[in-house]
């Protein structure tokens, strides 16, 4: 477990090093890629060695969804998130965006609402957009740098043809890990409205010291019916190019509806996304997980600490996730100010808060999840590229 090895990801594919030059006109010879959000890390020995024995073993054919696979999701739910789930509700997706638009295709039509708490993870919106469906934006009020909802606002904004709610939980961008009080105040909401209850719960795994995560079913039980759970191994153990996450349905009626669904589309997950889960999610895989978020809170201590020095920048405190969130509105600089200063002066690729909706325009999103002296580096660059603002 050493977080601190430098990996050279240069021309591996890796969307995040390969296409910051086009995007962000960043060079990856010269840049800091801090935008996509996977770590640098490697995934701990638990998943690399049943991907080499399989690799070793040699043959790649079809595979089936074994039982091991669904087992070892029941038990880390059951001890990391004290969750208890049916085999029969667990459903493999490509990937948790893929996971949205099979919940979008499934369970509502063309034109329909589906609302969102903005500023929020960038693909809802387009997957919401390109599935023909309409992207409902419900701000979530930055308060003193933490972010809330408003139900009283929300309930007045809707229309009578929402069907679903998107709830990103713990949530990205910001990092809040909802108390059990918001998570009822979702349910509530959705109940109120006869929404479907979407729960992305990607991050849940990477909370830190001082926050708990609630998985909604938990948070509130009666909400069974109407709730859609999505989680996934990839952000966790970085291995988000194995397209592999879960699609939960604890309740039998909407579960049918998917696997039919599923069944009309022929989707059927891959074997090595399997392998990796049913290793990840294993005590060798808990007691990585572990020390990866002791070493990510120093690295975010470091950060801010940093972004706190330079006057009119300010970072929201992370209960969760490796995805910094910071706030440039006290620089009084226009956005293409403060963007071209963190990537042509301080040469480092970071997401763009506009593609996050409604309320991310004066932020940019830098990505935590790389090694100390990357951190180190970063902090030098943008406190020397602000440097005229001390
Ligand atoms: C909330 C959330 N959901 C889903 C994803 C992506 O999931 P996947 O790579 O499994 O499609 C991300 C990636 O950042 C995310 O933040």
């Amino acid at each position: 477990m050493n977080f601190d090895d430098l990996i050279d990801r240069r021309g591996t594919y890796s969307t995040k090093w390969d296409r910051m030059e086009d995007l962000y006109g960043v060079s990856p010879e010269t840049g800091l890629s801090m935008w996509v959000a996977d770590t640098e890390f490697r995934a701990p020995d638990a998943v690399l060695n049943q991907i080499h024995a399989l690799a070793d073993q040699g043959t790649l054919g079809y595979s089936t969804i074994d039982g091991r696979y669904r087992e070892a999701i029941q038990w880390w739910m059951q001890t990391r998130h004290n969750w208890q789930i049916d085999r029969e509700a667990i459903f493999t997706a490509t990937g948790l965006v893929n996971g949205v638009g099979m919940c979008l295709d499934t369970f509502t039509a063309p034109g329909d609402g589906i609302v969102l708490f903005t500023p929020v993870y960038h693909a809802f919106a387009k997957v919401i957009r390109a599935a023909g469906r309409t992207v409902v934006e419900c701000p979530l009020v930055n308060n003193d740098g933490r972010y809330e909802m408003d139900f009283a606002a929300y309930d007045a904004m809707m229309t009578g043809s929402e069907k679903m709610v998107i709830l990103c939980s713990p949530h990205n961008p910001g990092g809040r890990v909802w108390t059990q009080e918001e998570l009822q105040g979702v349910a509530d909401f959705a109940k109120r409205h006869d929404l479907l209850l979407l729960s992305d719960e990607i991050h849940h795994d990477l909370v830190y010291a001082g926050h708990k995560h609630i998985p909604m079913q938990n948070a509130d039980p009666s909400i069974t019916d109407r709730l859609l759970m999505l989680t996934a191994p990839s952000k966790t153990f970085n291995i988000a190019g194995l397209h592999t996450g879960q699609v939960i349905i604890p309740d039998p009626g909407l579960r049918a509806r998917f696997a039919a669904r599923m069944a009309a589309l022929s989707l059927a997950p891959n074997s090595v996304g399997q392998f990796a889960t049913a290793a990840a999610y294993s005590p060798e895989g808990a007691e990585w997980v572990d020390a990866q978020v002791t070493y990510l809170d120093q690295n975010r201590r470091i950060f801010d600490a940093a972004i706190a020095e330079i006057p009119g920048l300010s970072s929201m405190k992370l209960e969760s996730t490796y995805l910094a969130w910071i706030d440039f509105t006290d620089t009084g600089m226009p956005r293409e100010e403060f963007t071209n200063r963190v990537e042509q002066d301080a040469q480092i690729a970071a997401n763009h808060g506009t593609t996050f909706g409604l309320g991310g325009e004066s932020f940019l999103r830098f990505n935590l999840g790389t090694q100390r002296s990357r951190i180190e580096e970063a902090c030098a660059r943008l406190s020397r590229a602000f440097g005229d603002l001390q």
